[in-house]
């Protein structure tokens, strides 16, 4: 009898441990998974504060929301959302703040140490962050009229930075598109996530040294190669000079710089789309243009498209489980404290 009611409670047992709701709630295996509730027990005001702060940055400086976004973009595409983009130079790292796309560029990574700080107060070794650039992101499309969503939560920080990964995986802006479209299907993403997702240059800036070579391709005649409209090429001239300004910086959405819409694709239609990676959707894939056009004509389809791409974009290779670590500052790895 003793027996047989311990081997019915082992079945029990084994039964609920291999359960998909235990496995769920398990910390550390490494499956890989990520859900939106992830803190909801361990930190629950976690969401609340990151955005408050996110609020407080954007409302300081509004091109904030435009940083973050992109902060989270740069973090996917070099060893997957690990955080690894916000490690600072220390012993064996080298910052991927040094590489072509993100030196005197990349901007966000007080708003991230000051949310940082305020989830270590409140749930210390908690919350990583990692999953406080995703979170910035989506908080930073909501606030500048995007779409919102659900974010994924449950990622672990890297113990390591990729200086080569950030030269090479992140297209530059004078990439051909398939190059472009290679760069994206490296991370499992497609035509649609790389025409919505390059919709986040409906907010932001862009410096001159990044379009340049747009306003002075030579034809022969001294004239631009004809990709931008002329008015608008003649406009950003003066202040993109042949040589200097590098720094300068243009909206890259001429017409609604501070709202996420979708203006950039309508822009890009009349040939004012600021960069040649912008330009270049529209004029050398017809897969790209049918996109292109069809989020110009519908913002609900470009919302849509967006929310589902930027979820996509936000599982690439995470830490999961044990793999990493919850870094106390998202500026070093734990052991270097
Ligand atoms: C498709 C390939 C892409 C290329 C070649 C590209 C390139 C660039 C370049 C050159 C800039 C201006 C940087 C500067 O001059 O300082 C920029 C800005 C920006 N990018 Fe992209 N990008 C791409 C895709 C994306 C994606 C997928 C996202 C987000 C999911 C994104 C978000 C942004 C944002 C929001 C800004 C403005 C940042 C600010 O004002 O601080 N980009 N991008």
């Amino acid at each position: 009898m003793a027996h047989h009611l311990l081997k019915i409670l082992l079945v029990f047992i084994s039964a609920v441990a291999l359960s998909p709701l235990s496995f769920a709630l398990s910390t550390n295996v490494g499956t890989g998974y990520l859900y939106p509730q992830f803190y909801d027990h361990s930190c629950p005001k976690a969401q609340e504060i990151v955005k408050s702060i996110v609020a407080k940055a954007y409302a300081r400086d509004p091109r904030m929301a435009a940083s973050l976004l992109r902060l989270h973009f740069h973090d996917c595409f070099v060893k997957g959302c690990d955080a690894s983009i916000l490690l600072d130079s220390s012993g064996t790292i080298v910052s991927e703040k040094r590489s072509n796309p993100n030196r005197d560029s990349m901007r966000g990574f007080e708003v991230i140490d000051e949310i940082k700080s305020a989830l270590e107060k409140e749930c210390p070794l908690t919350v990583s962050c990692a999953d406080i650039v995703a979170l910035a992101a989506r908080d930073s499309t909501v606030m500048t009229g995007g779409p919102y969503w659900d974010v994924p939560l449950g990622r672990r920080d890297s113990l390591g930075a990729s200086l080569s990964g950030s030269n090479n995986n992140i297209p530059a802006p004078n990439n051909t598109l398939p190059t472009i479209i290679t760069k994206f299907k490296l991370q499992g993403l497609d035509l649609v996530d790389l025409v919505a997702l390059s919709g986040s240059h409906t907010i932001g800036d862009s410096r001159c040294t990044s379009f340049r070579q747009r306003l002075y391709n030579q034809t022969g005649n001294g004239l631009p190669d004809g990709s931008l409209n002329p008015r608008y090429a003649a406009g950003l001239r003066t202040r993109c000079p042949r040589s200097g300004g590098d720094q300068n910086l243009f909206f890259l959405d001429l017409v609604s710089p501070f709202k996420f819409d979708n203006q950039y694709f309508k822009n890009i239609m009349a040939r004012n789309g600021l960069l040649s990676s912008d330009e270049v959707l529209l004029t050398q894939s017809a897969g790209t243009m049918e996109l292109v056009k069809k989020y110009a004509a519908s913002n609900e389809l470009f919302f849509d498209h967006f929310a589902k791409s930027i979820v996509k974009m936000g599982n690439i290779s995470p830490l999961t489980g044990s793999r990493g670590e919850i870094r106390k500052n998202c500026r070093k790895v734990n052991h270097y404290k």
